[in-house]
C-alpha cells in the first residue's frame, strides 16, 4: 500500500444504459457487485477508500463495508460528483487516485505501476489510458509528448480528427489533491451532455502550465467499463477465466475453463479436479483432491478432502465432511450437514438435516429436520415425513440405526441406537434402541387365487 494515497470511486450514477431497475454498480460478476470489485483493488493501493454514491444510495451503501460515503444528491456529471466530495479533504494534502465505479477488471498491480509513474514524474495529475481497438463513447487523449498530454475530449464533442485518436479515458486518474479542487472550481458544464466533467480539470492544469500525464495501461482490457448488459456478460467471462487462471496455478486441475464457472471468492484445495460444465458459487470452500463432476451447482458450502460430488448435484448452504461421495443427481440444501466417509447416492434430497459420519442413504430418499447419527443406514425410499400441512418436525435417528427400504418415518419420532425399522414401514411411534419395528399390513397369500379367478370368466 502506498502512504500519502487516498482513493475516490464514483458510482453515484444510475448507468441508463444497463436498462435495468438497479443501480449499474450493483450488478454482479463472478459473484461480487461490480463496485466490490473495484474497491478491493483500489484498497490494496490507496488505504482509505471514498465512495461518492447518489443513484440507489442506501442500497450501494449497504453493498460494501470499511468504505466512507459522500452523497451527490443530484448527478451533474462526473466533474460536480469529485466536487461533492471536496470537504471530506480540505485537511489532505496528499494523492487521490479517481476511479469510476465499474472499472471491474482493473488489477491492482497495474493500479500500483500507475502511482509510482506518477509519482516518479513529479505530475500534478496522470491519466490513466489505453489504445483501444473501438474507441467510440470513450473520452480521447490529446497529447502533447510521450508522457504529457493537452487535454481530453468527451466523444460527444470531438471534432472528426479527434475522434481519429484511438487512445481513450479510462476515467481512472491520479491528482494531487488540492491541485483537483482547486481546478474544479473552474469547471462548467458548457458541453454537448450539458454536464460538468472531470475530464475538463485536465485541460485546466495545462494552461496553468501544471505538468499533467498520461500513462497506457499494459493490458487495455483492464479498464474496459461496464455501460451495457454485453459488456457486462464480456467483463464476467474475464473475470471467470482469471479466476479459473488462478486455481490452476496454484494446483487445481480444471478440464475445460470455458465451461467452468466459478466465483472469485472460491477456494479449491490441491489436487481437486473440476470437470467440465460445473458451477461453484459464492463463499464456498473445497479441500484438497476432491473431484466434483459435471453440471454441479455448489453454492455458499464447504466439502472436505477427497469428496467426490458425481454428476448433476445441487448442493447448496451445505457442508459435506471428508471421503464422502455424493451423487449423481443428489440435493443438499438449508443447511445440510455430512459427515465424513457417507456415501449420498442418487436422487437423495437432504435440508436442514446432519448426518453423522460413515452413515449411507444410496437411493431415493427425502431426510428433512432430522438429525441422524453416526454408521446410520437408510434404505431406498426412505422418507421423514416432517410436515404436518401446518408445521415441520423433526425426526431422531441414533447411531447404528437401520431403516428399511420404502420405510416412512411421520415426525417427530425417534429411531434409538442399533434399532431396526422393517421395510415398508410406517413408523408413527418412537423404536427404542436394539428393538425392531414393524409397521405395515401382514401379507395374506391365497393359494390358487388365480386358477379360480380364470375359470370363472
Ligand atoms: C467517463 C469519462 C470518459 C471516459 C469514460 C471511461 C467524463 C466526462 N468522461 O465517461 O472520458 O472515457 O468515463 O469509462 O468523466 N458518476 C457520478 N456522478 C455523476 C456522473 C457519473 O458518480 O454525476 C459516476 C458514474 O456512476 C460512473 C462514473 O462516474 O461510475 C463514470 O460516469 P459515466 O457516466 O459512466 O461516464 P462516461 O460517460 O462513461
Ligand atoms: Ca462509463
Amino acid at each position: 500500500m502506498e502512504a500519502n494515497l487516498r482513493s475516490l470511486i464514483l458510482a453515484a450514477g444510475k448507468g441508463t444504459r444497463m436498462k435495468s431497475r438497479k443501480a449499474k454498480v450493483l450488478h454482479e460478476a463472478a459473484g461480487r457487485t461490480l463496485l466490490e470489485h473495484v474497491v478491493r483493488a483500489a484498497r490494496m493501493v490507496a488505504g482509505d477508500v471514498y465512495i461518492v454514491v447518489g443513484y440507489q444510495a442506501g442500497k450501494v451503501k449497504e453493498s460494501v463495508s470499511q468504505c466512507r460515503f459522500i452523497e451527490q444528491k443530484e448527478q451533474l456529471g462526473t466533474g460536480h460528483a469529485a466536487t461533492v466530495a471536496r470537504d471530506s479533504f480540505t485537511e489532505y494534502k496528499g494523492d487521490l487516485l479517481v476511479l469510476p465505479g465499474d472499472v471491474t477488471l482493473i488489477r491492482p498491480e497495474t493500479l500500483e505501476a500507475f502511482v509510482k509513474f506518477h509519482r516518479a514524474g513529479g505530475y500534478r495529475a496522470s491519466v490513466l489510458t489505453a489504445d483501444v481497438q473501438a474507441p467510440a463513447g470513450y473520452g480521447r487523449i490529446v497529447r502533447r509528448n510521450d508522457n504529457e498530454i493537452d487535454s481530453i475530449v468527451e466523444h460527444r464533442d470531438a471534432s472528426p480528427e479527434i475522434l481519429q485518436i484511438n487512445e481513450i479515458n479510462s476515467g481512472i486518474y491520479l491528482f494531487s489533491a488540492p491541485v483537483l479542487f482547486e481546478a474544479l472550481t473552474k469547471v462548467q458544464n458548457r458541453n454537448a451532455q450539458g454536464e460538468y466533467y472531470i475530464t475538463d480539470v485536465i485541460g485546466i492544469m495545462v494552461n496553468q502550465g501544471l505538468p499533467v500525464a498520461a500513462w497506457k495501461a499494459p493490458d487495455p482490457a483492464e479498464i474496459t467499463g461496464i455501460n451495457t448488459r454485453q459488456e457486462l456478460a464480456a467483463v464476467d467471462r474475464v473475470m471467470r477465466r482469471r479466476k479459473c487462471e488462478s486455481l490452476m496455478s496454484e494446483g487445481v486441475t480444471i478440464v475445460d475453463p470455458d465451461s467452468t464457472f466459478i466465483d472469485a471468492d472460491v477456494q479449491i484445495g490441491m489436487d481437486s479436479v473440476i470437470y467440465p460444465s460445473v458451477q461453484i458459487y459464492g463463499q464456498s470452500f473445497i479441500g484438497d483432491d476432491a473431484a466434483i463432476h459435471s453440471y454441479t451447482r455448489i453454492s455458499n458450502s464447504r466439502l472436505g478432502a477427497r469428496v467426490t460430488v458425481l454428476e448433476g448435484c445441487v448442493i447448496a448452504d451445505s457442508v459435506v465432511g471428508e471421503d464422502t461421495s455424493v451423487g449423481p443427481f443428489a440435493h443438499l440444501r438449508m443447511g445440510a450437514v455430512i459427515g465424513d466417509r457417507n456415501k449420498i447416492g442418487n436422487f437423495v434430497e437432504i435440508k436442514k438435516s446432519s448426518l453423522g459420519d460413515g452413515t449411507k442413504a444410496q437411493h431415493h430418499a427425502y431426510l428433512g429436520d432430522a438429525t441422524i447419527g453416526k454408521d446410520v443406514n437408510i434404505g431406498a425410499g426412505v422418507i421423514t415425513c416432517n410436515f404436518d400441512g401446518q408445521q415441520k418436525h423433526p425426526t431422531f435417528i441414533e447411531d447404528e440405526a437401520f431403516i428399511g427400504t420404502d420405510s416412512q418415518l411421520i415426525a417427530p419420532v425417534r429411531i434409538g441406537k442399533r434399532a431396526y425399522v422393517a421395510a415398508g414401514s410406517s413408523i408413527t411411534h418412537d423404536v427404542p434402541a436394539d428393538a425392531l419395528a414393524i409397521a405395515r399390513g401382514r401379507q395374506a397369500t391365497k393359494a390358487g387365487w388365480a386358477k379360480v379367478r380364470k375359470k370363472k370368466k
